[in-house]
């Protein structure tokens, strides 16, 4: 890895010396600074003591070095700080030695800043998974898991769940970027034959997740004695899976999944945005007159829930944790993590904060 300067340790060199009751693999993630990602490359680590771990990022406002401190010295993990849309650096870095699998979180992840600003979310998450297929495709990797998203079918009305059959029908240009992305690895893999698989979630909670999202921004306003601003009427409806069971989903697709298939992975912890809110007023021990509805966010989806039986039939996967469980729990991480998002609230998050909600 010479044009970059980048340095990454390999564990067959002499300095690593893994247990090798397994055959070793290398996994490359991208966007493993963000929320998800970085609870995955923890996982997957402590999970596959022979496999080892390269985690491509941009360190965008979303990436945080600090969400994987713990595991920096790992001799099986290796950080690179670059995006998915530098093409030569991608090629670059998969033709360094030989990559097992590739696992794409690397996105712009909110709906809000899409509705701002939609051309980054195409320039990442479109030519970004394109540029990662194509080097992929290249330089033979084994396996391409696209990580997508519910939002891809749209938007449902009092009944039903979305299957992985239902049609594509986004309808933010966040969602619009992720369903892209997701027909570009449906077609490298009927045009060239690539194993790739997609994965398509319903909303994630649990620690290190970005204050922007609904549920620590909530947590933080009510700890701060700050109004809730809650879109509307708040009578939109989400699922909610806690981080680590969408991580083992993600784990069971990587391994045992279908190549070419798409994988629904959901809990069925539906409900309004309203009844989430007070939930965390109570576990903060706040009143209910922080509550402050807002004008809604443009396009508002107004429900998603998902049918996983796909995942649970086939992989044997199920959400483990409970919502009321993994809710107080992530109360909690953000009471005892003031370190993690202090130094986030008081930087550019400030001006993003004004500018979204002031006078909303
Ligand atoms: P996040 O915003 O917390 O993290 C995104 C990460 O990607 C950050 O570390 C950022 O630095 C990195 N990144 C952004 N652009 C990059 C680029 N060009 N090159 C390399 N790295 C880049 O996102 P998240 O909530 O962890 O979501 C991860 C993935 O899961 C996304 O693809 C998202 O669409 C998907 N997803 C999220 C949810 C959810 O509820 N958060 C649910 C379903 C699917
Ligand atoms: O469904 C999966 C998706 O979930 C992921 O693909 C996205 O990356 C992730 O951001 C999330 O999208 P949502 O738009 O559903 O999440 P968000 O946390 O932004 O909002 C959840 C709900 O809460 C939504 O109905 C909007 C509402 N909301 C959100 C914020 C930030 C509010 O009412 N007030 C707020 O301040």
């Amino acid at each position: 890895m010479h044009r970059h300067g980048l340095k990454i340790r390999h564990a067959d060199d002499p300095s690593v010396e893994p247990e090798r009751d397994d055959p070793m693999r290398r996994i490359l993630v991208t966007g493993g600074c963000g929320f998800i990602g970085s609870v995955f490359v923890r996982r997957h680590l402590n999970q596959h003591p022979t496999d080892e771990v390269w985690n491509l990022d941009a360190l965008t406002y979303a990436g945080n070095l600090s969400s994987l401190a713990d595991v920096a010295d790992n001799p099986r993990y290796s950080f690179i700080h670059g995006s998915i849309c530098d093409g030569p650096l991608v090629e670059e870095l998969i033709s360094s030695a030989p990559v097992d699998a590739v696992v794409n979180f690397a996105a712009e992840s909110h709906v809000d800043r899409s509705i701002e600003a939609p051309d980054l979310f195409l320039q990442t998450n479109v030519l970004g998974t394109q540029t990662l297929l194509e080097a992929a495709r290249r330089n033979g990797v084994r396996r391409f898991l696209q990580v997508s998203t519910d939002e891809v079918y749209g938007s449902l009305g009092a009944e039903g769940k979305f299957s992985e059959t239902t049609a594509l029908a986004p309808r933010s240009p966040y969602s619009a970027s992720k369903a892209s992305a997701d027909l570009l690895c449906s077609a490298y893999h009927h045009t060239f034959g690539m194993d790739v698989v997609i994965t398509r979630c319903c909303n994630n909670y649990g620690p290190y997740q970005f204050p922007e999202k609904l549920i620590p921004l909530m947590i933080l306003n009510a700890m701060g004695d700050r109004p809730l601003p809650v879109y509307g009427d708040g009578l939109q409806v989400r699922e909610w899976l806690h981080v680590e069971d969408h991580c083992a989903g993600i784990e069971a697709v990587l391994e045992r999944g279908k190549a070419g298939e798409v994988y629904n992975l959901g809990s069925g912890e539906e409900m309004t945005n309203l009844s989430l809110v007070q939930r965390l007023l109570k576990l903060t021990g706040k009143d209910e007159s922080l509550i402050s509805h807002v004008t809604d966010r443009l396009g508002h989806d107004r429900r998603y829930a998902i049918d996983s039986s796909r995942a649970q039939n086939q992989l044997g996967w199920s959400a483990q944790v409970s919502f009321e469980n993994g809710l107080a729990a992530t109360v909690q991480w953000y009471r005892d993590n003031t370190d993690w998002w202090q130094p986030i609230l008081s930087g550019e998050y400030r001006n993003y904060y004004r500018k979204m909600y002031d006078g909303r």
